[in-house]
């Protein structure tokens, strides 16, 4: 049952941020930072998201498996959207949904104490006082996949092109596929080019960890790296993207870029970027643009 909804929490193309997790078209992001409901809560939806609803036993189980796993901790409990405005009976989720599932553990709740949290031993949710401080889990809708277009777009033609496919991972305005053959600089960009591509480039940090959170399950890999369209002219010449734009921003691995290599790759372990030279055989991720 673990190792299922495990499974189910990272899947292939998943439009979650870096580290959260999907189910249902809803991503699941856990904060191990304890904090009083009031400030979990604005911490949440001061990202635009929400302090979570539980939803039904489903949700319940998978959310409550990541979080044994990502705050370490089988017993104790975790602040979920739900708590009950004072002097009412009623509770209400933050999202403002119908209270239609409960999951109270026995006696809960106790009267005087309005909010509610779910236990990591077993999902069951208890009543406790505001400041109690707790970890979180804040949730978001996924990011949707584009499932309105039948196949491949049309290219441009040259070599930058849109070339998004259904299969893809799209996040903000760019989709990314990935390679598996371990190919050339050269040889990884044709293969790019011919479903409409480019050798992968990256406008910001979400989508260099977007990518990388896919990048092990995807190349059945860790110890290596894939070429990403960054390069340059030669040793004195900033690195460009396939757009033709230099780069503004880095993010090199210790001692990197060596000064006589012009190649780029990102490795897998660590989201870093590390020169090569150009007959390297690495896997490579290209991308288009939505
Ligand atoms: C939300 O919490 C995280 C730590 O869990 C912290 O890094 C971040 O600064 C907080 N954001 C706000 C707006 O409070
Ligand atoms: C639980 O809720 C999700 C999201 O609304 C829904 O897709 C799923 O079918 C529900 N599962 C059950 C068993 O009700
Ligand atoms: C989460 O926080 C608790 C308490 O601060 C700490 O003991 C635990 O190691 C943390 N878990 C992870 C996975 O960081
Ligand atoms: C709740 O009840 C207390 C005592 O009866 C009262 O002083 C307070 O104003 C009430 N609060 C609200 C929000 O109605
Ligand atoms: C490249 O730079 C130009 C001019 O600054 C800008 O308009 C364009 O959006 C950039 N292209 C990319 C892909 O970043």
């Amino acid at each position: 049952m673990l190792l299922a909804l495990l499974f189910l929490a990272v899947p292939i193309y998943s439009t979650c941020y870096f580290e959260d997790s999907e189910l249902f078209g809803r991503c699941y992001q856990f904060n191990n930072h304890s904090s009083s409901f009031i400030d979990a809560k604005l911490n949440c939806t001061s990202r635009g998201f929400t302090l979570t609803r539980i939803e039904n036993l489903t949700l319940a189980h998978f959310i409550g498996s990541i979080a044994v796993e990502k705050f370490g901790e089988t017993y104790g409990s975790y602040w979920i959207g739900l708590s009950r405005h004072q002097n009412s009976s009623n509770f209400q989720w933050e999202d403002q949904h119908p209270l239609d599932f409960l999951n109270w553990a026995d006696g809960y709740p106790f009267s005087g104490y309005d909010y509610v949290a779910a236990r990591l031993s077993d999902t069951q949710w208890i009543t406790l006082l505001e400041p109690t401080r707790l970890p979180y889990i804040c949730s978001y809708d996924a990011i949707e996949d584009d499932t309105t277009t039948e196949g491949p777009k049309t290219t441009k033609g040259n070599g930058y092109g849109n070339g998004c496919q259904k299969t893809d991972l799209n996040l903000e305005n760019r989709c990314y596929s990935f390679n598996r053959q371990l190919l050339s600089v050269d040889d990884a960009r044709k293969s790019c080019e011919k479903i409409g591509k480019t050798l992968a480039v990256f406008d910001d940090f979400y989508q260099i960890n977007f990518v990388s959170s896919f990048a092990q399950s995807q190349f059945a890999a860790t110890y290596t790296s894939f070429w990403i369209g960054l390069q340059r002219a030669s040793a004195s010449t900033p690195f460009y993207w396939p757009s033709g734009n230099y780069t503004q921003f880095t993010n090199w691995s210790p001692g990197y870029p060596f000064s006589n290599q012009l190649f780029v790759a990102q490795q897998i372990s660590d989201t870093k970027w590390k020169t090569y030279t150009p007959d390297s055989l690495l896997f490579s991720v290209c991308s288009g643009i939505l």
